[in-house]
């Protein structure tokens, strides 16, 4: 897929605002792509790896500190001397409704439309149900919402969910709910009824909000993807990567390797062809949401036609 066929339209650049660096509109026919929660871990090392593989890609890296974003940008272009002038940085904050509309206005004193996002930004908070939703269900929900009118036909969304969401699914002791995360065919009621869902902390029954949070994640994937047949839009986990997310939990994997599904799933042409609103693994294949597949394991067919 050549970048000129999504029609970005090179644009002066804005003056420099807010402490903003210039410079994901320097080129001419480049495929802008926003990956939120990036000013550190696997979403860093997913703006370092576009802007190290793709010279024909420019990065909005989202931070909800200014700081730290800047600080992240600095960092990845001493690393990736050609990433200077294709990367810049946007505040963020997913789970604040006003941050994400700002985000709108300032992409767009860059550009009209965008190749992708990568819904990345995600917290690992246990029991704490509402907050936990809050940023890694409806947070992408609103960077979608918010920035999907931007994406023309092709583009691609990749929202990072994690093993952790099979795994709560096989573990629920709510057999209609466990129906509804493993196969978002049956939610009748679609988007509206998955919010609700994940509005209502009493669904959590055993306590692993992340797991929850992240299962409602694949399940929004698929229902955005139906919406939306032009695009190409997947759920996956990076795998288990030593980050401060998991700080003392024994990963070891290092952020680069974390970034590598994602990266797959917005530039490999393997996925022009194939249904998206899957949920893969961090070996890149397709994995189910009622259990947990490892790397290695048979890959998952998925029932007919889903
Ligand atoms: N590490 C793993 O093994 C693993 C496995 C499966 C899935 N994941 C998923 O991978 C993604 C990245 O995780 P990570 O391991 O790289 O964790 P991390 O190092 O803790 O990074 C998380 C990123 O999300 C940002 N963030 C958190 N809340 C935010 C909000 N409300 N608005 C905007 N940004 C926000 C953080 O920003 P601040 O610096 O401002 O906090 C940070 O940049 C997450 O969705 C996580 O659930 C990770």
């Amino acid at each position: 897929m050549s970048s000129s066929s999504h029609g970005f339209p090179p644009r002066k650049l804005p003056a420099s605002q807010s402490g903003l660096r210039a410079g994901a509109n320097s080129q001419d026919g480049q495929k802008y792509i926003l990956v939120t929660g990036s000013n550190k871990g696997i979403g860093r090392a997913i703006c370092q790896k576009l802007l190290e593989e793709h010279d024909d890609v420019s990065v909005f890296l989202c931070s909800r500190d200014v700081q730290r974003g800047q600080d992240a940008v600095k960092d990845i272009e001493k690393q990736v001397a050609k990433g200077k002038g294709r990367l810049t940085m946007i505040p963020l904050d997913t789970g604040s409704d006003e941050s994400v509309q700002e985000a709108v206005g300032i992409v767009k004193q860059y550009t009209d439309s965008l190749y992708g996002i990568v819904n990345n930004a995600g917290v690992l908070l246990r029991g704490k149900v509402q907050e936990s939703n809050n940023v890694n269900y409806f947070g992408p929900r609103r960077v979608n919402d918010a920035f999907l009118s931007m994406i023309p036909k092709g583009g691609r969304i990749v929202n990072i969910a994690s093993a952790s969401g099979p795994i709560f699914v096989s573990g629920c002791p709510d057999p209609a709910l466990c129906q509804k995360l493993s196969q978002p065919w049956t939610i009748q009621g679609g988007l509206d009824e998955l919010d609700e869902i994940a509005s209502e902390p009493t669904h959590c029954r055993n306590g692993d909000s992340y797991g929850f949070s992240k299962a409602l994640v694949s399940a929004y994937t698929w229902l955005l993807a139906k919406d939306h047949p032009d695009l190409v839009i997947n759920a996956v986990t990076p795998g288990y990567i030593n980050t401060d997310m998991t700080q003392g939990m024994g990963a070891s994997n290092p952020p680069s390797k974390g970034a590598v599904p994602p990266v797959w799933l917005l530039m490999s042409q393997d996925l022009e062809s194939v249904p998206t609103g899957r949920y893969y693994g961090s070996d890149c294949k397709r994995s189910p949401l009622d259990c947990y597949r490892g790397p290695g394991d048979p890959v998952y067919e998925g029932p007919d036609g889903k």
